[in-house]
């Protein structure tokens, strides 16, 4: 278990939901390696003085990012155009500067967004820690760094590439326990005028959607304008502007400057101010949000125990890290889903962490007669919906647990 998780104020953190013990959510395994499995005890607690929502422990990160990491991002088309999109809205910013600007991305994966950057001959380099995916991101052109991203490897990159203008990082400062390193970091390495642009599934759509399974092993910090604001607040950075996101069922981007160096949008304050209305600085609304995950739960099994009487054919779409903390939580097993379908090579063939559910190819389900499938990939549901026309006039109906459970 990792001793690094950092609490972002002295202030204790006080438990708001558990979990009971949980996998890793992307620990999908062969049926060889089951007796190895790992199992840690996962709870979310809250922070009143820096208005953090976070996990009490998390396991070491070596544990969960090494070279067989089994999320590559551009299995989805919609990312891919959405970080094509974000390509742009740097491009063109104000925010690169001279004639040999510099960007750095943490956490770049198999290199999404950086290959943008590598196809204009912006440079840039990517920190990836999963060798695996690090090797397809070097392999299309984007130069990148295999390790965790520390306060020592930013001085590193800073005396042999100098300073950057813009900082990105998409679905990763979430995963990082050490995130005071990660802040720290950032401070020393950005120009008196750059910027740390960062996106993050977002507290405020967790809690009014009750997406609890935004919670597993990877996602250490929930975090909203508030938090953030506090957070970088302790190495003198403002937060200067915070643009919604459709991306992963609601996410918020966030750009911060050193203090002082650009004027704060006015949406920083009008977003704050409904964060405040909404309770993101309160424990009793995390209380309540404890109270809606449990019913969320029972609504689940209940709906999932009468198809199984009624002898339907229930299966999972998208074997997402998500789902397995629905999975172990709500203790769904084989017999309420028979098989999750997924696109990723490295998952097919696989169980699913903890519930042994077995991992199959997309052209099964195509190929199958399904008449319920559960979508675990809730935040593709766009996507996915494009293409599965076919599903729905054989018959077949979705169900989801978000914002409510409910067949579609
Ligand atoms: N940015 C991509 C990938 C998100 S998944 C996207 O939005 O699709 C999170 C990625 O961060 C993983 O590839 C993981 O290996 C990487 N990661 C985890 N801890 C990290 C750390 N300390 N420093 C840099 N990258 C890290
Ligand atoms: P994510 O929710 O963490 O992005 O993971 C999505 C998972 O769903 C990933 O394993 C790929 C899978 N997937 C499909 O199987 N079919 C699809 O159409 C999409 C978009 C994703």
């Amino acid at each position: 278990m990792s001793s690094n998780l950092c609490r972002v104020s002295g202030k204790p953190l006080v438990t708001v939901l558990d979990f009971g013990m949980q996998p890793l959510g992307n620990g999908f395994l062969s049926r060889s390696s089951l007796s190895e499995e790992y199992f840690y005890s996962m709870s979310v607690g809250f922070n009143n003085e820096s208005m953090m929502l976070q996990l009490v422990h998390q396991p070491d990160p070596e544990k969960m990012f090494h070279d067989q990491y089994a999320f590559y991002s551009s299995t989805s088309n919609y990312m891919s155009r959405h970080f094509a999109d974000f390509f742009d809205q740097v491009i063109k910013s104000d925010y690169l500067f001279g004639d040999d600007p510099f960007v750095v991305e943490l956490g770049c994966n198999d290199g999404i967004m950086l290959k943008n950057f590598s196809k204009k001959g912006i440079r840039h380099l990517g920190i990836e820690p999963s060798i695996n995916v690090a090797k397809i991101a070097n392999y299309n052109g984007v130069r990148t760094v295999s390790e965790f991203f520390s306060e020592k490897l930013a001085r590193k990159i800073l005396e042999e590439d100098g300073m950057v203008d813009v900082f990105l990082a998409a679905n990763v400062m979430c995963h990082i326990p050490d995130i005071m390193g990660v802040v720290k970091g950032i401070k020393c390495l950005i120009k008196p005028k750059g910027v740390v642009i960062f996106e993050d599934p977002y507290l405020g759509d967790i809690v009014s959607k009750v997406s609890y399974d935004q919670i597993y092993d990877e996602h250490v910090f929930f975090f909203s304008a508030l938090s953030v604001r506090n957070l970088f607040s302790l190495v003198d950075m403002d937060l200067i502007d915070a643009i919604p996101q459709q991306t992963h069922g609601g996410s918020m981007r966030y750009v911060i400057a050193h203090k002082g160096a650009y004027p704060i949008s006015d949406a920083v304050e009008k977003l704050i101010d409904d964060e405040k209305a909404m309770g993101l600085d309160q424990i009793e609304t995390f209380v309540k949000f404890a109270d809606n995950v449990k019913k969320s739960k029972e609504d689940l099994v209940e709906l999932l125990t009468k198809l199984k009487r009624e002898n339907k054919k229930v299966v999972g779409y998208g074997a997402t890290s998500k789902s397995t903390t629905i999975l172990n939580y709500c203790d769904i097993d084989a017999r309420l889903i028979q098989y999750i379908c997924d696109t990723t090579p490295i998952k097919q063939g696989k169980l699913s962490p903890g519930k042994h559910i077995p991992i199959v190819s997309y052209e099964k389900f195509k190929e199958d007669s399904v008449d319920y499938a559960f979508l675990f990939a809730w935040n593709h549901s766009q996507e996915i919906m494009n293409k599965e026309h076919d599903f729905i006039s054989h018959g077949g109906k979705w169900i989801t647990h978000v914002p409510g459970v409910r067949v579609v």
